[in-house]
């Protein structure tokens, strides 16, 4: 029976990544994943989660299994990190959450509810969207429509076509919005269009969720939150998947929530009781070591202070590299690619056509999608000036 399943290719960005490994090319650039890295190209342990990590090592008595809702500390501490000290959902006590196996989990989880909720739901996601949405959401039984988002002729997001196609979108059906940090293009909604967003799942009904795995890459921990923090303090029901992936760098450890925002306390409850239940069926508990570490993290202020600190200076390097790159690009083509500054997070797309791309790879070893989607993150002082040169070379 097994043997009838046939050999499938590897995932596309992850197959990417391999081949780009592989290349013997000393000026290889890679592009590709979206972790973060430094300088040296290394993406680096947080100082804060080593040192967490140093005090587990001490204080860890036991490997049992942790209970389905994660780490006693870990979700009082993300809902704070999310929402804000002073959110009113949560003063209101409308809020609940369960750990789950990363910003994947956190969006499985988020997919099992709404399921259950309303069987065959209808998502509407942007277009482009992160490539995972739709197989991750999907395979519990939800439906997909799409919305309009980016504009490749302007490099932006078109408002206009969103509000349009949105319009669409009624009580019963669910909006997936990308918290910040657009993934692939990098384009992010402004203040005054998440207040729209917020005024048409009013009118309208729809539930946004909104996928949060880059809270502290684009402007900071609270300027990333803000769009999201807006539609809680004005909406009844919001569901939010949040990961600690990589504004904590526990990408491996798996570690995430899920957050549901409730019309009172009593749903919030019972959502937490369905999440919990919908774990059971699909991994049954989540991973510990990650929520551990970043639950220590969040519970120390000297921790929170260091890894805050640590945070922000990645994320001042991002947008210091989105403008050597904006200045490098422009020196070596002539164009105008001041559109990389505007963009937030860790992607953009340079705009190349699919066959430039391969040129790229083939002839310069420069690793990027082949939509063009970049992650910043892996230019660095040694490679942006070979970069630059072999763009102007395909262009
Ligand atoms: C848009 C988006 N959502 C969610 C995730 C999930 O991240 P993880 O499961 O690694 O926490 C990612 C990771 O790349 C992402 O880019």
């Amino acid at each position: 029976m097994l043997e009838a399943l046939p050999l499938l290719p590897d995932d596309p960005i992850l197959g990417l990544a391999a081949v780009c490994r592989a290349d013997e090319n000393p000026k290889k650039v890679d592009l590709t994943v979206g972790i973060y890295m430094d300088e040296n190209g290394v993406c680096p342990v947080f100082e804060a989660i080593q040192q967490a990590q140093n005090m587990l090592v001490e204080r860890e008595v036991s490997k049992a299994y942790l209970p389905p809702a994660g780490v006693a500390g870990f979700n009082p501490g993300m809902q704070k990190l999310v929402l804000g000290e002073g959110s009113t959902a949560l003063a209101d006590g409308r809020v609940s959450s369960i750990q789950a196996p990363g910003g994947c989990g956190a969006l499985r989880i988020g997919a099992e509810i709404i399921q259950a909720a309303s069987p065959g739901a209808r998502v509407w996601v942007s277009d482009p969207t992160w490539p995972v949405h739709i197989p991750l959401l999907g395979s519990v039984g939800l439906q997909f429509s799409t919305y309009r988002y980016y504009e490749p002729q302007t490099h932006g997001v078109n408002f206009d076509a969103m509000v349009e196609d949105l319009k669409g979108a009624g009580a019963g059906d669910i909006v997936l919005l990308h918290g910040c940090c657009h993934n692939p293009c990098g384009a992010d909604l402004s203040k005054e269009q998440w207040s729209i967003v917020g005024d048409m799942a009013e009118a309208q009904g729809f539930v946004p969720f909104i996928d949060f795995a880059y809270q502290g890459l684009g402007d900071g921990l609270d300027a990333d939150a803000a769009g999201l923090r807006h539609l809680a303090e004005r909406l009844p029901e919001m569901i939010i998947a949040a990961s600690c992936s990589k504004n904590m760098g526990l990408y491996r450890e798996r570690t995430g929530c899920t957050l549901f925002l409730a019309k009172d306390g009593k749903s919030a409850d019972a959502l937490l009781s369905q999440a919990k239940v919908a774990a059971r069926r699909v991994y049954s508990m989540p991973p510990a070591h990650g929520a551990l570490l970043a639950s220590t993290v969040l519970s120390d202020s000297a921790l929170t202070a260091n890894w805050q600190s640590e945070l922000h200076s990645m994320c001042g390097r991002i947008n210091g590299l989105r403008s050597d790159l904006v200045e490098k690009l422009q020196a070596s083509t002539g164009r105008d690619f001041e559109f990389i500054r505007a963009e937030k997070g860790m992607f953009s797309f340079l705009g190349l056509s699919s066959d430039q791309v391969q040129t790229l790879r083939d002839d310069y070893s420069v690793y990027m999608l082949g939509s063009s989607r970049i992650n910043v993150a892996g230019v660095n002082a040694r490679n942006i000036d070979y970069l630059a040169d072999s763009i102007a070379k395909v262009l």
